[in-house]
């Protein structure tokens, strides 16, 4: 494990497509750069690191600390080289004596009012003010301390995670820019003037009590120790950093894990991240202290009934026991009689290996996830209008989006991250509407108006997504062009006359939504004709009873609209945990192989027969309900649960427990004594992501490592546990290395097919599908005309999820003619 370090160029990377390029000299050396480009940025590029403070490459040029004078010929003066931008034929001098004397005079200054306390500073050694003060050749300042300074100024240690000391503040500004243009969340200020100028949060209110979320943004842009991680101060600077993925949600943020010995120090948001960019919530950036927590179990217990204590045994003893009790249980009551839950935390290497245990070792598809209680509606109705059961667009894609609709979720509170990128796209004037019950923060927020904010009655998702239809059809917006050339026509006329009905109007459904008719008629107008229209929708659309009907309306909307297949549009899913696109697409359902395979294709089966060495079984598994319901019923007798915490999250608690007691074995693989271990007889301790190897999928269907960071406190990590109770009930399995397991998933799944965790190493990351077509991935779906098997797929009044639309009237009658739509298969319904 090295150092990895990250270059800052001091100004941003100019943003258009196809820029006209500019050349210049710098210091005698010809730079071509793109037009726009900040002179510092160009003198970095060539290896001219020009002193600097005020700038950092993550933030707009400011040109406040006047460090960075530079000499250019033809002009006077000497001006910043982070706000000047380059010009044709521009002769510009960085290094010269004048310029070395105005630099140590500008540092002269503010190291009179910085306390020279660096040998017992926290940032000792990881400082720019002090990397510059050593730069510009500082050697003593001529100003004393006496007079007026601000050197005993009082902390702020309110927030629990970092604290700011004014007397290390040079008030560059960078926090209140990272902020305001990174976060968005505009809690930071520059109070006073002159010399009295200070960094304030809110009214001046302590960071705990002001509006900070404590991203830490302003944090990891502070060029001093004045914002520093508490962490840090506790532990040292750290020596060692490794690049891995946060555990937490969908957004998959990468960060450097910076350790000092074997301690993990801080984690620091990857700028080259392409699902963050450098940024993170408070989350992925200060909580990973779960891992060293001391509830955490990190010795294998069994005990033969719920009612008695834990015992804690061997690793030997836990496995052989676990083995035993499977092979016994079948043995009694049918090899239908045990299963097991897979884990959207746990990595997908993992979450593969608990699926093919289950299906190579049990001999049966009982397996399921979490994910498919939270998005299966998002597989399946993705896949029914779409032929993919995954997101069209990357996170970056909203940077080109010109109107945004957000349904069913609520961004800021739960994709941090990407809400702060929803938002700078929202700030530089996209327009955006909110289709939610909930007043969500989006709606109003610092430099934020939703332009329609559609409160809906729970319930009527798809009555609001059908009166939009209805506008788009019948008001002659929908994009005829690309319908014909994309979709399927004939399906479409079909839709589009179902759409376009008077009873789907937004006028006859206002009583059933309690949307206004004319907000939603505008909605419809804006998001028709707006530009580049993204729908981004979250928990709110899939966890529904209409999940999957509203989540084709949605894809049915993107379609008629011609928004489907560019960067700018789309149809997004925000997914919830970390991991659940990743245990979506490895296999997860009971009715699936990886890459959403149906277990009663022939060819698909004989593939993973054939790899596995085994007969594999052509019906479909049971659901966690089924599960449930068939341990009550006393058929079902054993379950292997990883990662997962049934009994606190899934619905109908009781059926659950009741569920869980009328088993015989229960294991489950996690770090905490969780709820459903109170029904455990077999508790096998887990490892945390910080622990292993592997990968985990974002919501864009990035593929992106995990890399160990620290050895297991339990002595495995999670694969090797599953290997080793795989082992036990005589499958011969040997990896010896996750990305074996990755490049078995990759040789058994197409989209999967040019995944290698050399490739990852390469790559920084990759969208499935990636294929020898597309091998360095996806970012953006459906680009080519024809790709994949759009369709229109229309609501079904006969279905219970879809009546919804049909407020004049309930039932068949609103729809005389038969429709020929598909209807969900049996392990969707
Ligand atoms: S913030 Fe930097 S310059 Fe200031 S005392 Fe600490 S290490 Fe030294
Ligand atoms: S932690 Fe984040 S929200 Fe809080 S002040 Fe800093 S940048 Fe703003
Ligand atoms: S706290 Fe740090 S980033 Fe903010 S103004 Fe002071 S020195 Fe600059
Ligand atoms: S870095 Fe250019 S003015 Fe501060």
């Amino acid at each position: 494990m090295a150092w990895i370090g990250e270059r800052d160029l001091g100004t941003k990377a100019i943003a258009a497509a196809a820029p006209a390029m500019v050349t210049l000299r710098i210091d005698g050396q010809d730079v071509a750069v793109p037009e726009g480009t900040s002179i510092m940025r160009a003198a970095s590029l060539v290896g001219t690191n020009v002193p600097k403070l005020c700038a950092t490459d993550t933030l707009e040029a400011f040109g406040s600390c006047r460090l960075c004078l530079v000499e250019i010929d033809g002009r006077t003066g000497y001006p910043a080289s982070c706000t000047t931008p380059v010009a044709e034929g521009m002769v510009v001098r960085t290094q010269t004596d004048r310029l070395a004397k105005l630099r140590r005079g500008v540092m002269e200054l503010y190291i009179s009012d910085h306390p020279l306390d660096c040998l017992t500073c926290s940032a000792n050694g990881d400082c720019e003010l002090q990397d510059q003060a050593g730069a510009v050749g500082l050697r003593d300042v001529r100003y004393g301390y006496e007079g007026l300074n601000h050197l005993v100024a009082d902390k702020d240690e309110s927030n629990p995670y970092f604290t700011f000391d004014p007397a290390k503040c040079i008030v560059c500004s960078r926090c209140v820019r990272a902020c305001d243009e990174i976060q968005g969340t505009f809690a930071l200020t520059i109070e006073g003037s002159g010399f009295g100028s200070k960094v304030a949060a809110s009214q001046d209110d302590g960071f705990l009590a002001s509006e900070c979320v404590s991203c830490g943004a302003c944090v990891q842009a502070c060029p001093t120790s004045a914002l520093i991680e508490k962490s840090v101060i506790a532990a040292g600077t750290p020596d060692k950093a490794v690049v891995t993925t946060c555990a937490y949600c969908g957004v998959g943020c990468t960060f450097r894990a910076e350790m000092r010995g074997e301690q993990l120090v801080r984690m620091v948001p990857w700028k080259d991240g392409k699902a963050n960019r450098g940024h993170s919530c408070v989350k992925g950036r200060f909580a990973w202290g779960y891992a060293n927590h001391r509830d955490r179990i990190l010795n294998p217990m069994i005990r033969a009934s719920v009612d008695e204590p834990w015992r804690e045994v061997s690793w030997d003893e836990a496995i052989a026991y676990t083995a035993s009790e499977f092979r016994r249980i079948q043995a009694k009551y049918g090899k239908d009689s045990v299963g097991g839950i897979t884990s959207s935390r746990c990595t997908n290497e993992e979450t593969f290996l608990v699926q093919k245990l289950i299906r190579q070792g049990f001999g049966n598809n009982n397996v399921d996830t979490c994910a498919r209680v939270c998005h299966s509606p998002t597989g399946y109705g993705l896949k029914t209008t779409f032929g993919t059961s995954a997101g069209t667009q990357d996170f970056d894609s909203v940077a080109h989006a010109d109107v945004i609709m957000v349904i069913g979720a609520n961004p800021t509170d739960g994709h941090p991250v990407f809400a702060s990128r929803m938002k700078q796209r929202l700030r530089q004037g996209a327009k955006l509407i909110v289709i939610d019950p909930r007043r969500i923060d989006l709606v109003h927020t610092p430099h934020i108006d939703a332009a329609y904010h559609l409160p809906l009655r729970p319930g009527t998702n798809v009555a609001v997504l059908t009166a939009i239809a209805h506008v788009v059809v019948t008001e002659g917006l929908a994009d005829e062009a690309f319908v014909r050339e994309r979709c399927d026509w004939s399906e479409f006329e079909d839709w589009a006359a179902f759409v376009a009905q008077p009873e789907r109007s937004p006028e006859a459904t206002e009583a059933l939504t309690d949307v206004p008719a004319d907000d939603l008629r505008a909605a419809a107008r804006l998001f028709a004709t707006g530009g580049n229209g993204a729908i981004y929708y979250g928990l709110g659309v899939t966890e529904h009873s209409q999940g999957s009907s509203t989540v084709m309306a949605i894809a049915n909307l993107a379609m008629a609209t011609g928004n489907i297949g560019r960067e700018g549009v789309g149809v997004n899913p925000l997914r919830g945990q970390n991991n659940v696109q990743g245990s979506c697409d490895m296999g997860s359902f009971p009715h699936e192989y990886s890459g959403y395979r149906h277990v009663s294709d022939v060819a698909t089966r004989e593939m993973f027969e054939r790899a596995w060495g085994v007969a594999l079984d052509a019906e479909p598994g049971l659901r966690i309900p089924n599960m449930l319901d068939a341990a009550t019923e006393g058929t079902f007798k054993a379950l292997f649960v990883q990662g997962e915490d049934i009994l606190q999250s899934d619905p109908n608690t009781h059926h659950v427990a009741a569920g869980l007691a009328a088993m015989e074995c229960v294991v489950v693989q996690d770090l905490f004594l969780n709820e459903t271990a109170n029904y455990a007889h077999i508790f096998l301790p887990g490892s945390t992501f910080l622990e292993k190897d592997g990968t985990f999928t974002n919501a864009e269907r990035r593929i992106q490592r995990v890399r160990k960071v620290m050895e297991p406190l339990n002595g495995y990590a999670d694969w090797e546990i599953v290997q080793l109770v795989a082992n036990a009930i005589g499958l011969e399995w040997s990896y010896i290395h996750p990305s074996e397991i990755m490049d078995e998933i990759a040789a058994l799944t197409p989209t999967f097919a040019t995944v290698s965790y050399d490739a990852l190493d390469r790559l920084g990351s990759l969208q499935w599908p990636a294929t020898e077509a597309a091998p360095d991935g996806t970012p953006t779906m459906h680009v080519r005309a024809r790709q994949g098997a759009f369709r229109c797929h229309r609501l079904h009044p006969h279905r219970r999820e879809d009546r919804a639309a049909f407020p004049a009237a309930a039932d068949h009658r609103a729809h005389p003619q038969p429709i020929q739509c598909r209807r969900p298969d049996a392990a969707h319904r």
